[in-house]
């Protein structure tokens, strides 16, 4: 069983595909520990609570500075002792320590299709306003492997999503959900408990089907 927590700070819709996936066996192997939520209010949390799995909510505002918020959050993950960590809309920044702790076993969704849309500032519905004004016809999703960088390792999948005219952020980020996140999470979760990645020379590759 791969333990695993999940990371949210809003909606989580994307902790809600991965929960369902978990009970329909579309996600094997899998069991959520906890859900961390870096704000009380996070619908996300709600959501865990209802799934019978323990919420926990650690707020960089609660503590004196960066240093002492980064310090408890690696020291609260280091006690779960996950396998994996899903980063699913989380918008705090993971501590390098929490990093280097966890190497190779934290991944992020992102809503672009990275290296385009991401990086400092782009987050949440700026992402599609940002492809928006740049007029790309084609956007979507990704799924990488965190490193200290942001949005910066290796890539695991991606999905691409048609950009219509009449799109407003809103929109786009709607059908980006559907269409890709949703999808691309939980199978990238199904893979990584069933072992079905390896990393060579920092490119991520998908196991053949025996
Ligand atoms: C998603 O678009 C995710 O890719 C981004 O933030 C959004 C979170 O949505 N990083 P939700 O909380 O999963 O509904």
């Amino acid at each position: 069983m791969l333990k695993t927590v999940v990371c949210v700070s809003g909606g989580g819709t994307n902790l809600q595909a991965v929960l369902d996936a978990i009970d329909s066996g579309r996600i094997t192997n899998t069991q959520i520990a906890a859900v961390i939520g870096n704000n009380p209010g996070a619908r996300a949390l709600e959501r865990a609570e209802k799934h019978g799995i323990p919420g926990i909510v650690i707020s960089p505002g609660s503590y004196p500075d960066r240093e002492a918020f980064n310090a408890a959050f690696t020291e609260k993950m280091c006690e779960l002792a996950p396998d994996l960590i899903v980063l699913a809309g989380f918008l705090v920044r993971i501590p390098e320590e929490m990093v280097a702790k966890f190497a190779g076993r934290i991944v992020n969704i992102h809503p672009s299709l990275i290296p385009s849309f991401c990086g400092v500032g782009y987050y949440g519905l700026k992402v599609h306003e940002k492809v928006l004004e740049r007029g790309v016809k084609i956007t979507g999703a990704t799924v990488h492997f965190v490193n200290e960088g942001m949005d910066e390792g290796p890539i695991i999948a991606q999905k691409a999503v048609e950009v219509r005219e009449d799109d407003t952020p809103e929109t786009l980020q709607r059908r980006v959900m559907e269409q890709a996140e949703w999808i691309l999470l939980p199978q990238v979760i199904d893979d990584i408990a069933n072992n079905r990645l390896t990393i060579e020379n920092g490119r991520v590759r998908r196991k053949e089907e025996a």
